[in-house]
Parts: structure tokens; C-alpha cells; sequence
């Protein structure tokens, strides 16, 4: 055959493929998602994620240095909220010794420079296990909003350096943004999950919180996977509310509509490998049926090509350790 052009020549060897590779990983494009507990010395594993534990603070501490010295450069936390705290209200999610908030401090005080996002949703707190108030068996919308900015101000106060909102009400990004600038927090930055789906994948974060919904599901808040177009009305509504960073949450199932929001905005996009890709990959990997190491590459890299600047992944620590190899 005489051919014009080979493709093939560019993917012969190591060498060059690694020359021409257009999508690098790299440590700074993971926030690690943390999961806190009371007490002291308490590591949990959580069934449904093999190898990720919800920790107490004492030990969060000790991997949050980890984690830095790993070249991981921001933490996600989530804090377990005893069941007794927990009401319709929320109110624990803005108490200045609660739990987050001491964490906050915590983590702030041993390792500086660690960026620290923090959780904004009432389902850890709900006694319904839902992310705003109930009333009437409804989520209602605009108190559940006041309760967000008070729970924003209050992480700000403790010392996050973003916060961000997991709960899809309306007119949240802009009234957190308004109730952080009254009350002078002029450097807290909003990580906003725009366009967050109504997702099965969610299942084993909320065994490792203990926060699955009461009643019903989260249809009428988050989105139906169904709609694409609605991504985009949503995360433009965010960027035009004051958000910093927008995120597109599951990450796998949902790489089409990562690319288009990140076609259409102006500001960094980051995706959220949540927590039942986290379980699929381990549970195929146990069971001997894929290769744990190259599934981890393979899927965080197809998310960042896919357009994510940012990727939160329960795998931030073995992907460093893959990549730095
Ligand atoms: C809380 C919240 C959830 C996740 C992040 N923030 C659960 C939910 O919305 O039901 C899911 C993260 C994961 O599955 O890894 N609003």
C-alpha cells in the first residue's frame, strides 16, 4: 500500500505517544472528598466503598497533610452528624462548634495552604435525609436557601476557602454570594454543583453519611438525566449568580454534558467522580474482571478530556500514586 498518511506512526512507541498525549493528569487536579466522623482514632470503612473510610478529625488531620505532601492542593469535606442533632431545620449545619466547622479550623490550622471546600446541602443535618426543609411533605425552596447562606457564612467564618452548594435549590448561588459580600467574606469562592443530576450512583456516599432520603427521592430538586439542555440553563443561571467554579456531578455517566457546559462558560468546570463510579470500578476490580490500576487512569482521564478543569474522585490518592510513577 502507498499511503498519504499513517495515523499509526504517532502511537508506535511509548516515546511518542507520550509526546503527543493531549490530556495529562496531573496531582493539583484532584480535590479529595473527605468524609468526617466524631471521637478520636475512628477510621470506618464504608461497606458499600471498599479501601474509604470515614475518619475523626485527628486522623482527617494526618491525611490531610498526607494528601498535601502528596500534591493534592484541595479537600471536600463532609462531616456525619449525629443522629440527635439532626432536625428540620438544619440548624446544626450553622452551629460555630459544630462539627464541620470545627474540622474546618482544624485542617486550617495544620496544613495552611490546603484549599478547603466545604459541603452546603441540609441532608447530613435533615432528619429527613433531604437537602432543604420539609414542610407539607415538599422541599421548599426559599428557607431552605436562607438556611444555606447561614450555613455558608458560617464555614466561611470558620476558615473554608470555598463552599460549595451539592443541593440544587433555586437562587442559592446568588443569595449565598450576596450574604458572603454583607458579611465581608470577599475571598470565599462558590464551587456550585450547576448541574447536578437525580442519580442512582449517589447510593454509597449516603450509607457512608447515613443521610438516604426519608421519603421519597430527590427528583424534585435535582435534575432528570434525561435533559441536557437544562445543564446549561442552570450552570449559565450560577456563573451569572456569582459561582467561581461550576461543577457537573455524576461524572461518567454524564461526559457529554461536561464537555458542553465547558464549551459555554468562562470559568473553570469540574466534575465529581462521586461515589457509586468509585464502587462499580472497586466491586469489578475485587472480582478480578478489570484492572483497578488502568480503570482509574482510564476514567479520569476520559473526564478531563471530556472538560473538566477540576476532578473531585474518591481515587485523588491512588491516581497521584499512578501518575507519579
Ligand atoms: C449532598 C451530596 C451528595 C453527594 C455530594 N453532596 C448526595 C446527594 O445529593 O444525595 C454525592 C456524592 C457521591 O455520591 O459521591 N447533597
Amino acid at each position: 500500500m502507498q499511503l498519504q498518511r499513517r495515523n499509526r506512526i504517532l502511537r508506535q512507541s511509548p516515546a511518542i505517544r507520550s509526546l503527543v498525549a493531549e490530556t495529562i493528569l496531573r496531582p493539583a487536579d484532584f480535590i479529595a472528598p473527605l468524609f468526617i466522623d466524631e471521637g478520636e482514632n475512628i477510621k470506618t470503612e464504608i461497606a458499600s466503598m471498599p479501601g474509604y473510610y470515614r475518619m475523626s478529625l485527628d486522623l482527617t488531620v494526618q491525611e490531610v497533610k498526607l494528601l498535601w505532601n502528596m500534591g493534592i492542593r484541595s479537600v471536600l469535606l463532609f462531616i456525619k452528624c449525629k443522629d440527635e442533632l439532626k432536625d428540620n431545620t438544619g440548624k446544626e449545619a450553622w452551629n460555630a462548634n459544630g462539627l464541620m466547622q470545627r474540622s474546618i479550623k482544624a485542617i486550617k490550622d495544620a496544613v495552611p495552604e490546603m484549599l478547603i471546600m466545604t459541603d452546603v446541602a441540609l441532608d447530613p443535618y435533615s432528619s429527613y435525609g433531604h437537602d432543604g426543609i420539609v414542610k407539607d411533605g415538599e422541599i421548599v425552596n426559599d428557607e431552605t436557601v436562607e438556611a444555606l447562606v447561614k450555613m455558608s457564612i458560617s464555614h466561611a467564618q470558620a476558615g473554608a476557602d470555598f463552599v460549595a452548594p451539592s443541593d440544587m435549590m433555586d437562587g442559592r448561588i446568588g443569595a449565598i454570594r450576596n450574604g458572603l459580600e454583607e458579611n465581608g467574606f470577599t475571598k470565599t469562592g462558590i464551587m456550585s454543583y450547576s448541574a447536578k443530576y437525580a442519580s442512582c450512583f449517589y447510593g454509597p456516599f449516603r450509607d457512608a453519611l447515613d443521610s438516604a432520603p426519608g421519603f421519597g427521592d430527590k427528583k424534585t430538586y435535582q435534575m432528570d438525566y434525561a435533559n441536557r439542555t437544562e445543564a446549561i440553563k442552570e450552570t449559565l443561571m450560577d456563573v451569572e449568580e456569582g459561582a467561581d467554579i461550576v461543577m457537573v456531578k455524576p461524572a461518567m455517566a454524564y461526559l457529554d454534558i461536561i464537555r458542553e457546559v465547558k464549551n459555554v462558560v468562562d470559568i473553570p468546570v469540574s466534575a465529581y467522580q462521586v461515589s457509586g463510579e468509585y464502587a462499580m470500578i472497586k466491586a469489578a476490580a475485587q472480582m478480578g474482571w478489570l484492572n483497578e490500576e488502568k480503570a482509574i487512569l482510564e476514567s479520569l482521564t476520559s473526564i478531563k478530556r471530556a472538560g473538566a478543569d477540576m476532578i473531585a474522585t474518591y481515587f485523588a490518592k491512588d491516581a497521584v500514586a499512578l501518575i507519579s510513577v
